[in-house]
C-alpha cells in the first residue's frame, strides 16, 4: 500500500475518493463500524456517513478500559453532525477475556478477539452487515508487520482473512495515511477541533497503560492518573502523555505508616508521525506538581517516575 504523505495530501480529492470506493465495496448492503472518538474512527466514521448515510450503523463499545470520559459525551459530538451511533456495553466480555493475563501481545490479542470475533462477530449478524469499516493507518501495520507489536486492527498484512476468520470484510479507507495526514481529513470532514486535534490514543486503550493484569482496579488506577496528566499536560501541545501502571510494588509510607505501594510512570512525547518520538523536556515544577497530586489523589500510588527513553528502542507504550 503506497503511503500518501501529508504534504501529498489532497483532503478533498482523498475524501471524494474514499467515499465513491466505500459506495462501491457496499453496493446497497449495510456496513457497521466502531467509533471510540479518537481521530483515526471519527474520520473513518464521516466517510462511511457520507457513502452510505443511514446504511452505515455506528457503535461506541464500552469495553471498560477507555479514558474517563463518557460515552455520552462522543454521541452528542456526532448527532451534530447527524450520525447515529449506539452505545453497546461490553466491559464484562473484554474484562473476562483479559483475567489472568500478564504478557502484553496475549493482552492485545485477546482484546483483538473480543473486538473482532466476539463483538463485532454479534453485530454483523444482528445487523446483516457485510462490512466492517476501520481506521487502520499506516503506522499500526508498519510496526506489526514488522513484529514490534501486535497492533489491534491489523489483519491482511498478517495473512489472516477477516472474511473466512470473522465471517465479514473490513474496509480501511485511512490506510495510505500518517496520523498528521488524518488530522488533516478529519479537519475537512468537518469534524470539530476537540476531535481532529485530539491526542492519539490506542485501540488497546488503558490495557495499554497497565503492565501485567489489566484488571478494572488496576485500570481505574491508570485511568485517575490519566485524568490528572491530561488536565496538567493539555497546554504542553505534546504529541501524546501516558500514565502507566508499573507491576512492581515499592515500599512507601503514609501517614507514618508502611505503605508497600504502586509506581507510576509518565511519559509525554514529541513526534509527528508516531515512529520516532522524543520525551518533552518538562518543566521540572510540572513534573513535581503531577508526582504530587497523582500521589495525593491515586489510591495506592506510591511512586512517580518521568520516562526519558527516546523512542527506539522505546515504543511509546509500554504494553
Ligand atoms: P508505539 O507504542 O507502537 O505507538 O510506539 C505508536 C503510536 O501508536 C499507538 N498505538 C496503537 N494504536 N492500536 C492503535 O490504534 C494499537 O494497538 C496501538 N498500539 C499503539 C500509540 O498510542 C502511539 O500513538
Amino acid at each position: 500500500m503506497e503511503e500518501i504523505t501529508v504534504e501529498a495530501l489532497n483532503s478533498e480529492k482523498f475524501i471524494e475518493q474514499q467515499v465513491s470506493a466505500i459506495s462501491e465495496t457496499v453496493g446497497d448492503g449495510l456496513a457497521i463500524n466502531a467509533l471510540s472518538g479518537g481521530i483515526d474512527s471519527s474520520a473513518v466514521t464521516m466517510l462511511g456517513h457520507r457513502a452510505l448515510g443511514d446504511r452505515l450503523k455506528t457503535y461506541f463499545i464500552d469495553n471498560g478500559i477507555m479514558r474517563q470520559e463518557k460515552p455520552e459525551w462522543i454521541v452528542s459530538v456526532f448527532k451534530d453532525l447527524g450520525v447515529h451511533v449506539e452505545v453497546i456495553d461490553a466491559r464484562t466480555e473484554f474484562f473476562d477475556a483479559m483475567s489472568g493475563i500478564t504478557d502484553p501481545e496475549e493482552k492485545r490479542e485477546a482484546i483483538t478477539q473480543t473486538f473482532y470475533k466476539d463483538v463485532f462477530g454479534r453485530l454483523v449478524k444482528e445487523s446483516g452487515a457485510k462490512h466492517l469499516l476501520q481506521g487502520t493507518i499506516l503506522t499500526d501495520v508498519d510496526e506489526t508487520v514488522a513484529g514490534i507489536k501486535r497492533q489491534h486492527n491489523v489483519f491482511e498484512q498478517l495473512g489472516i482473512d477477516p472474511e473466512k476468520t470473522f465471517g465479514y470484510k473490513i474496509i480501511e479507507p485511512l490506510i495510505q495515511l500518517r496520523k498528521d495526514g488524518v488530522r488533516k481529513v478529519a479537519e475537512a470532514l468537518g469534524l470539530p477541533e476537540e476531535i481532529y486535534n485530539r491526542m492519539p490514543f490506542p485501540g488497546p486503550a488503558l490495557a495499554a497503560r497497565v503492565i501485567g493484569e489489566a484488571t478494572p482496579e488496576r485500570i481505574e488506577t491508570a485511568r485517575q492518573a490519566t485524568v490528572i496528566l491530561e488536565g496538567e499536560l493539555a497546554d504542553t501541545g505534546a504529541f501524546q502523555y501516558m500514565a502507566i501502571l508499573h507491576e512492581d510494588r515499592v515500599t512507601g509510607m503514609r501517614n507514618g505508616e508502611r505503605d508497600y505501594g504502586t509506581q507510576i510512570e509518565i511519559r509525554c512525547w514529541e513526534s509527528v508521525d508516531a515512529r520516532t518520538a522524543r520525551p518533552t523536556r518538562l518543566p521540572y515544577d510540572l513534573l513535581e506538581r503531577l508526582a504530587e497530586r497523582i500521589t495525593n489523589e491515586v489510591p495506592g500510588v506510591v511512586s512517580i517516575t518521568y520516562g526519558i527513553a527516546t523512542k527506539p528502542p522505546s515504543t511509546m507504550e509500554v504494553v
